[in-house]
């Protein structure tokens, strides 16, 4: 998908979120909602969830495509990394990220989103496969933060 095509679709995503949202204010029913709409109209997502953070440890939470990890091996992998940099990974090719986790031997490229609560403390994590190497940019990650900072407004 081209640079405006992929930011026009998620302008209409957010928006449609925006209104979804306002049934609850429940973070899990948020974030449900999130994988169905974005695992269904974006192109090229295989897998689309949510890992959250209890006692320490990441386990899956809600998602959307193949049977996943429950639990990540701690401090390794893209999920990790994103919860321990607080940032947004992009990884091109999961194949050249060292300690990548691959639930799903298909994935060929991920992005991890950190998610925060109103104090600013991470609770999880937003992860996206994709079957297609490079499928995610600066574009999705721009996108994706907008619409995690949704779960908890
Ligand atoms: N690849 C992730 C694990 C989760 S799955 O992609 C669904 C990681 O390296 O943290």
């Amino acid at each position: 998908m081209g640079f405006s095509k992929k930011s026009g679709r998620y302008e209409r995503i957010f928006n449609q979120l925006e209104e979804l949202l306002r049934k609850t204010n429940d973070p899990l029913c948020r974030m449900a909602t999130i994988n169905a709409v974005l695992h269904h109209k974006m192109d090229n997502f295989f897998w689309t969830g949510f890992y959250l953070l209890h006692d320490g440890e990441l386990r899956v939470g809600p998602y959307q495509g193949p049977v996943a990890c429950q639990v990540l091996e701690k401090n390794k992998g893209v999920c990790w990394a994103a919860i321990n940099t607080s940032k947004t990974i992009v990884v091109p090719d999961v194949e050249e990220f060292p300690g990548h986790i691959a639930c799903d031997s298909r994935s060929k490229s991920e992005i991890a989103v950190p998610l925060k609560n109103p104090e600013g403390i991470i609770k999880g994590v937003l992860d996206i496969d994709s079957k297609e190497r490079g499928n995610f940019n600066e574009e999705d990650a721009l996108f994706l933060e907008k619409i995690v900072a949704l779960i908890y407004t």
